[in-house]
């Protein structure tokens, strides 16, 4: 269960970044940075923010992110690719307890993955380390998803 201050954070961040990028943001790059930067600085259950980008059916290559230097390609595996192949957000409450689970820095604990869509096909996915265990649940889904959507209309 989030509790009322994370959803509440949520809600501000979601304004700011409909004023950043809705309308503003040049570029699907630009709007995926900005979106990277402002959840990574708000939220400081943040280890990792960034997205990757559908390369192949099983291959997904890095986008603009926040953190410690990341895996550009993730390949046959991972939390990442679960999302993409699904199309439904993936939480992972404890990485090692993931089967598959990509390790590109080991600090990370928990996960949690949302699909960017166009026409229901999984274009990108947007990725949030914790360093601790169990910093996601559902009810972190559908504001993410709210933030990730903001960027449709930037897909060609
Ligand atoms: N853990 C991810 C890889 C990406 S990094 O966490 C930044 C995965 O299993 O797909």
């Amino acid at each position: 269960m989030v509790d009322e201050r994370r959803l509440g954070a949520y809600e501000r961040i979601y304004a700011q970044l409909e004023g950043l990028v809705a309308g503003k943001s040049p570029n699907l790059l630009a709007a995926m940075s900005t979106i990277a930067a402002v959840l990574h600085a708000k939220l400081k259950h943040h280890f990792w923010t960034g997205f990757y980008f559908v390369a192949a059916a099983d291959e997904l290559h890095v986008g603009p992110y926040q953190g410690s230097v990341a895996c550009q390609i993730l390949k046959g595996r991972g939390v990442c690719l679960r999302c993409a192949q699904t199309g439904a957000p993936v939480v992972v409450p404890d990485v090692e307890a993931f089967p598959g689970h990509i390790a590109c820095d080991s600090r990370s604990k928990s996960e949690i993955v949302i699909p960017l869509k166009k026409n229901g096909r999984v274009v990108a996915v947007l990725d949030v380390d914790s360093d601790k265990l169990a910093q996601f649940d559902d009810d972190d889904s559908v504001p993410l998803q709210k933030i990730v959507d903001l960027l449709v209309p930037f897909l060609p």
